[in-house]
């Protein structure tokens, strides 16, 4: 079968890596947005009977899902038989309980609408905290591709002395990962989140740290950023080295880079799984291997 690889607004390179990988042809499609805040969608490449992959940067998504439904029905009705959605970082997943009375669970409602639109789906490192697996809420194949290595291949290069921090239990499951490949020490704080921008932390303890480390802060998520300003206002004290922020996903709201370091951070490096001045970490072969 003939595989189309299409890439959306800021995923170009990424699309054209996996087109390479999998010796597909590169789609064509037209996203005009009209005055009125509506979207026009037109497929410039024939996908008859063909397997098609989109590869959709989700980050945002209030504004791109409506267009991405549009495209991925109109795969459908114009006869692609098969149709794989790589969206490198999935969105929606931290809201995954009602936390407040009334509240809308958006990880499962947002699964179940991928779901209906997509026949197999490929991401990075969802943050599964208390879902187990991506299978509990998607209704489709659900492939996972993991970013420790390549962070932990990093820290190893920059890094002089590493102690691996993270924020809360939640990040335990990469923090732990890139520790032990990179072969470094970690610590994991404890974090009370009081609002969107507030955030609490606690050290349990301080024997990872000596005056030499370098704190590298590790979550997958940097979004307002403040959770890794509060750590980083945290382990600055701690060591004569400033800390190092490594996040998976670049989300960044408002001026979150500014902020971090204006809190003392000596570099902020993250994957391109979301396109950002950021990126240091190529994660894009994993990615195409998972496609294999
Ligand atoms: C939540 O538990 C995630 O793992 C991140 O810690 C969180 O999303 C970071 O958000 P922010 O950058 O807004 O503090």
């Amino acid at each position: 079968m003939k595989n189309i690889v299409i890439g959306l607004a800021g995923c170009e390179h990424l699309a054209s890596s996996v087109a390479t990988h999998l010796r597909a042809t590169s789609g064509s499609v037209v996203m005009h947005n009209y005055p009125d805040g509506e979207v026009g969608v037109r497929l410039l490449t024939d996908v008859r009977g063909c397997a098609v992959v989109v590869v959709a940067a989700l980050d945002r998504p209030s504004l791109k899902i409506l267009p991405l439904y549009f495209l991925l029905d109109l795969l459908k009705s114009s006869g692609a038989v098969h149709i794989t959605l790589v969206a490198p970082y999935l969105p929606y997943m931290r809201q995954d309980k009602q936390f407040n009375d009334g509240e809308a669970v958006t990880s499962a409602q947002f699964a179940r609408l991928l779901s209906e639109w997509a026949d197999k789906i490929v991401t990075v490192d969802p943050h599964l905290h208390r879902y187990a697996s991506l299978d509990e809420i998607y209704g489709v194949p659900t492939v996972v591709v993991h970013a420790a290595s390549r962070i932990a291949d990093w820290i190893k290069q920059n890094v002089v002395k590493p102690v691996i921090v993270g924020p809360d239990g939640e990040s335990k499951q990469w923090v732990a990962r890139v520790a032990q490949e990179a072969g470094a020490p970690y610590v994991v704080l404890e974090k009370e989140r009081l609002s969107d921008v507030d955030v609490h932390l606690h050290l349990p303890t301080q024997s990872q740290f000596d005056e030499q480390c370098t704190p590298v802060m590790v979550d997958d998520i940097i979004s307002t950023a403040h959770t890794m300003i509060a750590l980083a206002k945290t382990v600055v004290p701690l060591a004569v080295r400033k800390p190092v922020c490594v996040g998976v996903h670049a989300v960044f709201s408002d001026d979150a880079l500014h902020g971090l370091h204006a809190a003392g951070v000596e570099r902020v490096v993250t994957t391109n799984s979301l396109s950002h001045v950021t990126n240091a970490i190529d994660i894009s072969n994993d990615i195409c291997d998972a496609l294999l």
